[in-house]
């Protein structure tokens, strides 16, 4: 049997470093509140109350978000610390959700569980080595015809390398399509363009492998 590709520990290690040794709201990718996107795509009603997993959740704004619109609330992240803050702030604000430390790679979660699998900054920090570990545990854990909502940094104004890469609507197509049925894909300007960065959002379903 083939070893699955896991996140490494010096990787781990460093994130764990980066939410102990920081204030959470000094975090550059930490909004404090849920991400617009999500907002948007609950409130158009495409996704029924359900199991629903928040990779990389973070502070968890976007896993409490979604227990508090009443969906069955799945979120995990690789720093024990992150955890913890998620877990306290979810008590505080008097939600029900399920937070695991645990490595996006190497899920531990049954086959076919999720409608919905959201991601704000997940995708874009793993090497093109790590990608396809990283579509296939997505794609496993979905059931078929479950979303899956990407946000990832674009190609525009990020062409620095990575991580974290940045990604054109192609590339996405090119990396995805051969599992998910894609819906759209936008780029969105950080900061109303001053910045001169844009963000990728995309929606895709989960298909039948070609
Ligand atoms: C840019 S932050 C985004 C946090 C959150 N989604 C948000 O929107 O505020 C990336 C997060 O990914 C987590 N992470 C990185 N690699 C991971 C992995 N292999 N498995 C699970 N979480 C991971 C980090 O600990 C960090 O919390």
């Amino acid at each position: 049997m083939t070893e699955k590709i896991k996140t490494s520990k010096e990787t781990a290690a460093r994130w764990e470093r980066t939410y102990k040794t920081n204030p959470v709201t000094s975090l550059p990718w930490e909004e404090g509140s849920p991400s617009s996107y999500l907002i948007e795509l609950i409130e158009s009603g495409v996704e029924k109350p359900g199991p629903v997993l928040d990779i990389c959740t973070g502070s968890g704004n976007n896993a409490i978000y979604l227990a508090q619109r009443g969906y069955s609330c799945h979120a995990v992240d690789i720093s024990p610390t992150a955890i913890s803050i998620a877990r306290e702030k979810a008590a505080k604000a008097g939600t029900v959700c399920d937070f695991k430390v645990g490595d996006v790679l190497n899920l531990d979660f049954p086959n076919d569980m999720f409608g919905l699998v959201f991601d704000r900054g997940c995708f874009h920090n793993f090497s093109p080595e790590q990608r396809s570990a990283f579509i296939s545990e997505i794609y496993r854990v979905l059931k078929l015809g479950g979303l899956y909502q990407l946000n990832s940094f674009s190609k525009k104004g990020h062409d620095w390398g990575g991580p974290p890469y940045g990604f054109s609507p192609a590339d996405i197509r090119k990396l995805f399509r051969s599992s998910f049925e894609i819906l759209w894909i936008k780029e969105i300007s950080i900061g109303g363009g001053a910045s001169g960065q844009f963000f990728l959002s995309a929606l895709m379903k989960k298909a039948t492998r070609d």
